[in-house]
């Protein structure tokens, strides 16, 4: 049988809560026992940093098999002065569809039009082993550090302009788009299927390793 057809579109209000389910089934003990990164979804649509224009749906046959949204962040430069970039996330696959090709569409495809509405760059918190391979850098490339001045590896970078990040260094400041209050957070997860948490998994020992690819500016 053809495998079927693979399309990216803007995702609609009628994909609210099919969006959150297939992050909730990306991320369920992905990084951390259970997830809040459905609930990040939820909220982060309310957020003034939201960028909907950005944000797309991979779907198959009728189902939601990806998702990525993304949210205007800064650098504030060792210059002086801030300049804005975009960061995306949740950027989520359904398990059953992942190492497909399907999360690298979804960036390509919105690095594109987000290159073409005008921003400067991509700046993104994530696990080098993947981001290497759509293109990203380390952030430490252009002399721009966390928030709290550390470079670290999993701050990741990509330029959507020619020589938009020389002269960046700085400090990437992500903004409360991404914060989360756990109290909401679990009741908003009470509204999806009880599932297990469990611990010790191999991709949250890698989750940890990669919180700890810091060292000091
Ligand atoms: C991370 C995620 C979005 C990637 O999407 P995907 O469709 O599975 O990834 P792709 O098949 O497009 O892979 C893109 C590249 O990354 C590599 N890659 C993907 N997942 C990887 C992993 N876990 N470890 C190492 N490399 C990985 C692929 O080999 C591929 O490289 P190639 O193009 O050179 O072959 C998806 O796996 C997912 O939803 N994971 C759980 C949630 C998550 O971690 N989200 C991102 C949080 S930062």
């Amino acid at each position: 049988m053809d495998n079927p057809v693979l399309t990216l579109r803007p995702e609609s209000p009628a994909d609210y809560r099919a969006v959150e389910a297939l992050t909730r089934e990306a991320f369920w003990n992905h990084h951390v026992p259970g997830c809040d990164e459905h609930y990040l979804a939820h909220t982060l649509r309310q957020h003034e940093a939201f960028v909907p224009e950005l944000c797309f749906v991979a779907e198959e046959a009728g189902t939601l098999v990806g998702s990525v949204m993304y949210a205007k962040a800064h650098i504030a430069l060792d210059a002086g002065g801030r300049m804005p970039v975009l960061t995306f996330g949740p950027l989520s696959v359904l398990p059953a569809r992942q190492r497909q090709g399907i999360g690298k569409r979804l960036v390509q495809h919105t690095r594109t039009l987000a290159a073409a509405m005008g921003y400067a760059a991509i700046l993104i918190y994530g696990d080098p082993a993947i981001y290497r391979r759509m293109g990203f850098v380390p952030a430490e490339r252009y002399g721009i550090a966390t928030a709290d001045n550390l470079y670290h590896d999993a701050l990741q970078a990509f330029a959507l302009q020619a020589g938009a990040l020389d002269g960046a260094a700085g400090r990437f400041v992500e903004g409360d788009a991404y914060a989360v209050d756990a109290e909401a957070a679990a009741a908003f997860d009470s509204q999806f299927p009880i599932r297990e948490k469990r611990e010790g998994l191999p991709s949250q020992l890698r989750f940890l390793e990669t919180l700890r690819m810091h060292r000091p500016r």
